[in-house]
């Protein structure tokens, strides 16, 4: 696992981009893990500047959504779907056709995420997987307790989760209760992590992901079973670090 500390959010996008741009560069078919959230958008914001650039071209390149909400309507701006559609298939000119996110509204969640796994591996696996941490220290939406070797799934989300969550709704109400998401040993599968974290609401989900036990109580520390984990916080989030 490599640490990467850095002076502000700005650089932690840039930095973080970065990585996810040499992939891109070295494979143009690559298949990114795409997260959601406040977290990565510093990364999208730096990716597309250097789309507009005409230095990057995700044409080609393929992606699978980190999570979605259960039951909410696909039109909701702040379904996942709709998220990635506005913040990382617009801006990184993304073929939407090559751009999935789990089905939270199927009849059959089961059977949904069990074919979304199936369709991660089908398509060669994830080339980098970008993720944020929750103050709880769930990556995806793998809350405390989950499996280290957990499948896309159903999960409920935890009531923190809720709440920090609540800022997208207009009402706290409308949180879903439900998600479904990529498991700790999918996201483990991916040939290449980049976790960005910024700001001191996540300085002790950090410490305890990066050097912590590896724990189920803390889910972002699976991340220190993988062998090409890169995570890259601003001088806020690493204040917990030994
Ligand atoms: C989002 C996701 C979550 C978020 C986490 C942090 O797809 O899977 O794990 O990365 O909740 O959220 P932000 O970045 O909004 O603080």
């Amino acid at each position: 696992m490599e640490i990467v500390i850095l002076e502000s959010p700005a650089e932690v996008g840039r930095v973080a981009a970065a990585l996810v741009g040499k992939v891109v560069t070295d494979r143009p078919d690559a298949v990114l893990g795409l997260a959601t959230g406040s977290s990565p958008l510093g990364i999208y914001r730096s990716l597309a500047a250097r789309v507009a650039e005409g230095e990057l071209d995700f044409s080609r390149a393929s992606g699978f959504a980190l999570d979605e909400y259960v039951g909410i309507p696909l039109t909701h701006p702040e379904s996942y779907a709709a998220v990635i559609a506005r913040d990382v298939i617009e801006p990184l000119g993304l073929d939407p056709a090559r751009v999935r996110v789990p089905d939270g509204r199927a009849d059959d969640l089961e059977a949904a995420a069990v074919e979304y796994d199936g369709a991660i591996r089908t398509a060669g696996g994830v080339d980098i997987q970008i993720l944020g941490i929750g103050a709880n220290g769930h990556i995806g939406f793998n809350e405390p307790t989950s499996s280290f070797a957990s499948r896309t799934r159903i999960k409920t989300l935890a009531p923190s989760t809720r709440e920090a969550n609540a800022r997208f709704f207009d009402d706290p109400a409308q949180v879903p209760t439900h998600c479904l998401t990529q498991g700790l040993g999918t996201i483990l599968e991916a040939k290449r992590v980049v976790l960005v974290a910024q700001g001191a609401a996540k300085a002790h989900a950090i410490a305890a992901a990066v050097e912590g036990p590896l724990s189920a109580m803390c889910p972002g520390s699976a991340l220190q079973l993988h062998e090409h984990a890169t995570i890259v916080v601003d001088e806020e989030a690493a204040a917990e670090l030994a």
